[in-house]
């Protein structure tokens, strides 16, 4: 038994020949804001669709809240909320009508009240009667979290959060991050890996498939430099790759 929240093991994606994800290993903690880093293709939304139940895995697994997302899935997946790459719009549907429909669909009895309450979270009151097609992008943004948390679940897997948000929008998303990890466990992904200085306790860092380091952000830093950043460890880590021949 562990009090992992989540708990990937030597988990491996194929998509044909090609490896998208390769005995990758982490787990996450109880309230630990944990960042999955790594440039385009490393392998960070396919581990994540993993994690939620929409790829089975080809090799290894994973669990949330101690549930296989394989062989429990129903409880695997009702623990965890996930705001994916691409969030679905409804253009057509008001704020509210779109977070009560998620709340129904999750299977809250107190949907109605739970809508009020995770619109309220996110900042979207004003906007509860808003047309989906009306909102900006970051506000498009918010109503994702909106979704994903809509059942409260105590997992909070995040691809991705602040691309294509302006720069006031990215440091909205990462206080809310960080005010999420507070109660709950959070997964989240970027390819700019200075973001997760700032919000993570511990990151993740993928490189074509593989895990090339874990740890605290600033643990692996110190190892380069006092003032290294993580964009540097990464670099350091990938021209090692290569000069051993990799
Ligand atoms: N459904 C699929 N079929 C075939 N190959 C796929 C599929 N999904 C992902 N891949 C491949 O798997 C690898 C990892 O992709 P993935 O989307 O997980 O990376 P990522 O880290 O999320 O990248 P990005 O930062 O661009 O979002 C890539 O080489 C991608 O082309
Ligand atoms: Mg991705």
């Amino acid at each position: 038994m562990t009090d992992a929240m989540i708990e990937v093991t030597r988990l491996t994606k194929r998509f044909g020949d090609r490896i998208a994800v390769d005995h990758i290993s982490f787990s996450a903690k109880p309230g630990e804001v944990v960042g999955l880093l790594g440039p385009n293709g490393a392998g960070k939304t396919t581990t994540m669709r993993v994690l939620t139940g929409f790829l089975p895995p080809s090799e290894g697994g994973a669990k949330i809240a101690g549930h296989d997302v394989v062989t429990d899935s129903l409880n695997a997946r009702r623990n965890v909320g996930y705001l994916p790459e691409r969030v679905p719009v409804y253009p057509d549907m008001t704020v509210r009508e779109y977070v009560l429909f998620w709340a129904r669909l999750r299977g809250r009895r107190d949907a109605r009240a739970r809508a009020d309450a995770v619109i309220a979270q996110v900042n979207l009151s004003e906007r509860r009667d808003t047309l989906i097609r009306n909102l900006s992008k970051g506000m498009r943004q918010r109503l994702g979290f909106a979704q994903a948390l809509a059942h409260d679940p105590p997992v909070l897997i995040l691809d991705e959060p602040t691309i294509g948000i302006d720069p006031r929008q990215v440091i909205e998303v990462r206080d809310t991050v960080r005010e999420l990890g507070r109660t709950k466990t959070v997964l989240f992904s970027t390819h700019i890996l200075s973001e997760a200085d700032h919000v993570c306790d511990r990151v993740v860092i993928l490189h074509q498939g593989r895990i090339v380091a874990q740890g605290k952000p600033s643990d692996l830093k110190r190892k380069l430099r006092p003032d290294a950043t993580l964009e540097e460890v990464f670099l350091s880590i990938i021209g090692t790759e290569r000069g051993a021949g990799k």
